[in-house]
């Protein structure tokens, strides 16, 4: 049976590192704080919100939510972005995604300054992403790239398959696992055959959003299994991974829940601080 990648026990030992980061901060007068724009009703959104502010907190970080109206205009949006990004107090401004239609998320990411960029997500991160000249990193593919090198998982000169071309994950853990010289393949649902794909993958990670789309036919032996995946099937939240028939196959794999998501959010408080240490030249 392959061996459990414990998300939440790493997550918890990031916490316990970042919460030293920030009393050190504080020691000098430095508070980390970031604003979280969320624009509607989305259920799924609004809990990520409400995570992220309880986590922030527990950690000592501040965190503030603008809770926009569904019908809230571009410009005003724009405008509200504006006000953040000119305020001294404000390391870490983020746009929580998807956002209505009649608004164009590529228009927000553009606007927040790259420097306030907890998400990692302006062109102009993105670019230093791709360009190996990084100073901040969208948090789920960071923290997946930690796990790995917690477990001592190395990706040199191995095949890694990426499911998922999200701009959140598919497309900057395949940044992160190239420089880290691994040879990568983003499949997605244009892709004709992902078999052929996964079964020459050493390291599979699913961000597809898609339950049971991986089953254990369509893996090598001893392939590391990374889930990204949240999926609520008949009311259990479950992965893109089919786990109890690949868990026997694979090396390593994570479990949904206690995976990458606890994870992702020590992750993205990561960023906040490293924002805020850079603003103020440490
Ligand atoms: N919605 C779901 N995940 C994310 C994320 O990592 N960043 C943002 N901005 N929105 C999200």
């Amino acid at each position: 049976m392959g061996k459990i990648l414990d998300g939440k026990a790493f997550a918890n030992q990031k916490a316990e590192k970042l919460k030293e980061k920030v009393k050190n901060l504080k020691s000098e007068g430095i508070q980390p704080y970031f604003c979280v724009i969320n624009i509607g009703d989305n259920p799924a959104s609004k809990l990520y919100v409400k995570t992220k502010k309880r986590r922030s907190e527990s950690v000592g970080i501040i965190q503030k939510i603008y809770q926009l109206p569904e019908n809230e205009k571009e410009e005003d949006v724009l405008a509200l972005i504006d006000e953040l990004n000119a305020d001294k107090k404000v390391y870490g401004v983020m746009v929580q995604l998807p956002v209505p239609e009649h608004i164009n998320a590529n228009h927000l990411m553009e606007r927040i300054d790259p420097k306030k960029d907890v998400d990692g997500l302006t062109p102009a991160n993105m670019g230093r992403l791709w360009q190996g000249n990084h100073f901040v990193e969208p948090a789920t593919a960071d923290g997946i790239i930690a796990l790995l090198d917690y477990y001592h998982i190395d990706l040199a000169g191995k095949n890694v398959v990426i499911i998922g071309r999200s701009n959140i994950v598919g497309k900057p853990v395949a940044a992160l696992a190239l420089e880290r010289d691994a040879t990568i393949s983003i499949l997605h649902f244009c892709t004709k055959n992902l078999t052929e794909y996964t079964k020459l993958a050493d390291v599979i990670i699913s961000a597809a959003g898609q339950a049971n789309l991986i089953t254990a036919d369509m893996i090598k032996e001893n392939a590391v299994i990374i889930d990204v995946g949240i999926n609520h099937v008949n009311g259990h939240l479950v992965g893109d991974v089919a786990f109890d028939e690949v868990k026997d196959k694979a090396s390593w794999i994570t479990p949904v829940p206690g995976g990458i998501g606890p994870i992702t959010v020590e992750f993205l408080m990561e960023q906040v601080i490293k924002l805020t240490r850079k603003a103020n030249g440490r």
